[in-house]
């Protein structure tokens, strides 16, 4: 990590003329520099640098960014290597980041964890084959059920000794902390007594991460003490460093074996990893009792995309093959089914059979998901067309969570063969279905993005949307949204710090932005294009209280004539404005390490030439405007925007009107009607303020 500082001192010394001109033969014309583009091929020059502004840009392929985007675009290289590269031309000694205090504690507190687990490990595993009771109980625990020796030692288990606090007394004669070992879960606290062991009398089997530290732990049972025990295992709790959920036990002795089958086996238990190891079957790992989470997916997804699952044929089996499936569907993963029959487990099979064997029953037998819910549910549905068609939908619902369009075909083909069916209808409900996701994840995406200032704005304002309204907002796809949410962040990121020549009711001066970021709360409206929200809530953080009270200072322009092929932007650039916090803006988010934010904010900035012409030419020719020009800008971009959505909302109400009245349901076509005279009320006062103009969607 290169510091923020060090970071802004190179991008301040990365003069854009000099970078570029290490590349481009570059000519000054005006206020900027032209050149060829090196991106992309051209005879005549379209590729534009601006000291002022530290960007390039190509008027022919698009393309933009500082300095820093320059070196990474022509050189191929990543951002801190760029970095790098412009610190090196400019002799900037680079300071790798400090951690912060609470970075660094935190830091400290993992490593102080994993290190207490390291030990713990290796405690259990010399009580195992040194202590009297390890070797008697623990040891011989594991020869019965007939693990050799090398494989309680490649999966490093042990075992805790049945006494209160042998762990914890030894651990903190060691040094450890009792905080330590609370957070780690090893030891359990009791209000007012010393801290005792979590695991007592238990076969340990450690969970190693894919790097090797020590995570958690789990402990069964000996045979035994089984009776009468209802926890069979136990594991350590979800700590700063285990969550058990989000990790596969085996998965650190496994990965080699995976990538080299190109494909993963997934059990479990325990017992069943450890079994099949020792059978020679090394790609397996084990979700360990909890159901599968996509995190646990995406894990395995590291090393291969071919999973079978190999679970007990039991129905408890059976729910979770079912569950897992769809999981490993939409992760894109090919996946297979193997239920063992006859109260056999992958741990007894495996001890049964040597790895060939297994391996060669396990290709003879599984199954793809589409085989797999109709075996089960054949049975019952071949003669019963109503489960049938329940069936069918079903394994439909599969077929649409896989998000290859190939390899959706492909079953959407074989679950027509399979189960007798059109082809066609297959696929139109496949279509259906996603067509209902796509609505609920933009809504979700959405969601997940709404700024919390907001929620509290709108909330102080005793402003509630009802969801249905947003809901019908958010799925419209619309360009024209788009290009509405545009116009706001443009005035936003230029005028958002200047005042508008209008009082609150304190007699304090609005700006631009406290009116903008206001009119969007008061409504309770996020930006449906995810970049614009991220500009937004990158402005919010950083400028909205910034206030800008220079007076604006305009210059006459003084370069030479406009030649043809220039620009316009080069015909205003001189007319400057000692307008600081707009420059501080600018350079903050053209200068942004998400390129998404850079990307956009300079497309945004520099697109908008012909409709900013009238606007400077007007800034240049009288102060006296200014503060109405940027109070009606505001207004303008805010009102089209409210407009606009009314109007989506007003198009959806009518449809469902239409619909209300074809089913004769007039009750709800009633209320429908009442929400249709309340939107078009807001309408009207909309159009009030904007005057004549009216935007259509
Ligand atoms: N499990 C758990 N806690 C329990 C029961 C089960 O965490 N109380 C997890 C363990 O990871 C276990 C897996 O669920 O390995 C499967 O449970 P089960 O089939 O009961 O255990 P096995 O691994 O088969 O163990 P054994 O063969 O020793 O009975
Ligand atoms: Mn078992």
């Amino acid at each position: 990590m290169i510091d923020k500082a060090t970071i802004e001192r190179i991008i301040d010394a990365a003069k854009i003329e000099e970078v570029v001109s290490d590349f481009v033969a570059l000519k000054k014309k005006g206020a900027n520099y032209w050149g060829n583009c090196p991106f992309h091929n051209e005879k005549t020059p379209s590729f534009s640098v601006s000291p002022s502004k530290g960007i390039y840009k190509c008027f022919g392929c698009g393309k933009a960014g500082n300095s820093v985007k320059f070196i990474m675009e022509h050189e191929s290289l990543s951002y801190t290597d760029a970095l790098r590269y412009l610190a090196q031309k400019y002799h900037i000694e680079i300071k790798e980041r400090e951690l912060t205090a609470e970075e660094l504690a935190i830091q400290s507190e993992k490593e102080s964890l994993l290190a207490l687990n390291a030990y713990a490990k290796e405690y259990f595993s010399s009580i195992l084959h040194n202590h009297i009771d390890g070797k008697s109980i623990g040891l011989s625990y594991f020869r019965e059920r007939g693990f050799r020796d090398d494989i309680i030692l490649k999966f490093e288990l042990g075992y805790s000794l049945n006494q209160k606090d042998a762990f914890v007394k030894d651990a903190l004669a060691k040094g450890y902390k009792t905080e330590y070992l609370y957070k780690t879960g090893l030891a359990i606290e009791h209000e007012n007594q010393p801290p005792i062991d979590r695991f007592r009398g238990r076969v340990m089997f450690p969970w190693i991460s894919l790097s090797g530290k020590v995570l958690g732990f789990g402990g069964r049972v000996l045979d035994a003490r089984t009776k009468g025990v209802d926890v069979k295992y136990m594991n350590s709790p979800e700590s700063e460093i285990f969550s058990k959920r989000n990790e596969l036990y085996g998965i650190y002795q496994a990965k080699q074996a995976i990538v080299k089958a190109d494909c993963c086996y997934l059990v479990e238990g325990y017992t069943d990893v450890i079994s099949m190891h020792q059978s020679g079957v090394e790609n397996v790992v084990s979700s360990s009792g909890t159901s599968l989470t996509s995190g646990q997916i995406r894990l395995i997804k590291r090393f291969t995309s071919n999973i079978v699952i190999l679970y007990d044929g039991d129905e408890a089996g059976i729910k979770a093959s079912l569950r897992g499936i769809d999981l490993f569907l939409a992760e894109g993963m090919n996946v297979k089914v193997l239920l063992f029959p006859d109260g056999d487990d992958p741990d007894s099979f495996a001890r049964k059979n040597n790895a060939n064997d297994f391996v060669d029953f396990i290709e003879k037998n599984n199954t793809d998901f589409i085989q797999f819910k109709t075996a089960l549910l054949m049975k019952e549905a071949a003669n019963d067309p109503i489960k049938r068609s329940t069936l069918i939908r079903d394994i439909v619902q599969s077929i649409a969570v896989i998000p290859d369009n190939i390899t959706r075909s492909v079953y959407i083909r074989e679950c027509a063969k399979t189960l007798e069916t059109d082809e066609q209808i297959i696929s139109s409900e496949v279509a259906k279905i996603n067509q209902r996701k796509n609505f609920e994840n933009r809504q979700k995406a959405i969601g997940e993005l709404y700024h919390k200032e907001h929620l509290a704005a709108a909330e102080n304002a005793g402003i509630v949307i009802p969801q249905q309204k947003k809901a019908v907002e958010n799925a419209t796809p619309d360009s024209k949204r788009a290009e509405l949410e545009c116009n706001i962040l443009r005035c936003l990121l230029r005028y958002g710090m200047r005042k508008m020549g209008i009082c609150d009711e304190n007699g304090e001066e609005i700006y631009a932005g406290e009116f903008i970021i206001n009119q969007l709360a008061m409504d309770d409206l996020t930006f449906s294009t995810p970049v614009c929200q991220k500009i937004y809530e990158n402005y919010c953080l950083h400028f909205k209280d910034k206030k800008d009270d220079t007076v604006i200072e305009i210059k006459e322009y003084s370069g030479p004539a406009l030649q043809e092929g220039e620009t316009e932007d080069e015909k205003y650039i001189s007319y400057k404005k000692t307008n600081k916090t707009a420059q501080k803006i600018e350079h903050y988010f053209f200068n942004h390490p998400d390129e998404e934010i850079s990307n956009f904010a300079i497309q945004l900035l520099t697109n908008e030439y012909e409709k900013s012409r009238m606007w400077e030419k007007r800034d240049r020719e009288s102060n006296r405007n200014d503060y109405e020009d940027i109070l009606n800008e505001a207004k303008r971009v805010i009102f089209d925007y409210k407009m606009l959505l009314v109007q989506i909302r007003i198009n959806h109400i009518k449809q469902q009107i239409d619909i209300a009245c074809k089913e004769n349901d007039s009750e709800k076509a009633d209320a429908l009607l009442k929400e249709f005279s309340e939107e078009q009320k807001t309408k009207t006062l909309l159009s009030k303020e904007l005057g004549d103009r009216v935007v259509t969607p």
